[in-house]
């Protein structure tokens, strides 16, 4: 429900079950929610967000809580059919075992754990075709990338979020796994003829994991030389794309909090793991750092 004032909002709380997600609308630098367990912590959330914590509040959204793990689902659509386009599951906190502040993501592993094909069949039923619909009935061709946030509770999806782009750095693991151009396909979208196109993956696993600059999602320096990078040979099956760089008279420098993404792609993702954290030593930037658990959850398979 959404509400404009604190009175309808703490009477509509008056007969809901606890736990229950508060939030200000609006951004809020990931700031703006509250998980309350109690009607007392529902008033602070209540008197807080009306009370101008996050600027001038408006609105305030009150939301089921749910407990599960999070997936992200990717769909590629021309307007007139939609394929997916591979799962992934990243990890947003900066510490490990996925606590501390909320960052922009430090690593990924893709596909998901969760995904099987009873999931698919729902998350294509109940959501993506249901939204395709109806943004065309609303006269909306929606072409390009739907980046569909999912939270699966006992293999059922409840929709979290859309992006209308891909995940980062989900993203990093699902494209080195494309074996079809990439070119054609976007080119298909263009010409509505997603259809006849036969979108093709290697049958490996693939995991990132992000190098941030030191102090990374609070303070941290720009422009510091990373001195290894221009000498570290990547290994075979292996990708290093730049987030937060640039490059000065021969040598590469941070510019960003998320500065490198180092993916491998294999057979299991213990081999995917392995190789990614033996490059990330080599490099050994001093002014950074990763988390060293990314992937925990799938290692052993
Ligand atoms: N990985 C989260 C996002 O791209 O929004």
């Amino acid at each position: 429900e959404i509400f404009t004032n604190k009175l309808d909002a703490n009477n509509f709380l008056k007969n809901i079950n606890l736990p229950i997600v508060i939030k200000a609308d609006g951004l809020a630098a990931g700031k703006g929610v509250y998980i309350c367990k109690t009607s007392s912590d529902c008033s602070v959330a209540i008197d807080e967000i009306f009370g101008g914590r996050f600027g001038k509040a408006e609105l305030v959204l009150i939301e089921e809580f749910l407990s599960g793990e999070e997936m992200s689902y990717f769909v590629i659509s021309d307007g007139k059919t939609f394929k997916s386009f591979q799962t992934a599951q990243d990890h947003k906190r900066v510490g490990e075992r996925d606590t501390g502040p909320n960052t922009g993501g430090m690593g990924a592993y893709s596909p998901s754990r969760l995904n099987n094909t009873k999931l698919e069949k729902k998350i294509n039923e109940k959501i993506i075709k249901p939204t395709l619909i109806g943004l065309s009935q609303l006269n909306t061709k929606y072409i390009g990338f739907l980046y569909v946030g999912l939270m699966i509770i006992k293999n059922e999806p409840y929709l979290i979020e859309f992006n209308v782009r891909m995940g980062d750095p989900e993203c990093q693991t699902i494209l080195p796994l494309l074996k079809t151009d990439l070119g054609k396909i976007i080119y298909s979208c263009c010409e509505e003829n997603l259809a006849n196109i036969k979108i093709e993956w290697k049958n490996q696993k693939s995991l990132c994991v992000v190098l941030c600059s030191k102090g990374y999602p609070g303070d941290y320096k720009k422009n510091i030389k990373i001195e290894n990078l221009k000498n570290t040979q990547k290994l075979e099956d292996q990708f290093i794309f730049h987030a937060g760089t640039k490059f000065n008279e021969g040598e590469f420098y941070s510019t960003g909090g998320r500065v490198l993404n180092i993916v491998s792609i294999s057979d299991t993702f213990k081999d995917c793991k392995e190789k990614t954290y033996e490059t990330l030593k080599k490099l050994n930037w001093e002014n950074g750092f990763y988390r060293n658990d990314i992937g925990y959850k799938v290692i052993n398979q």
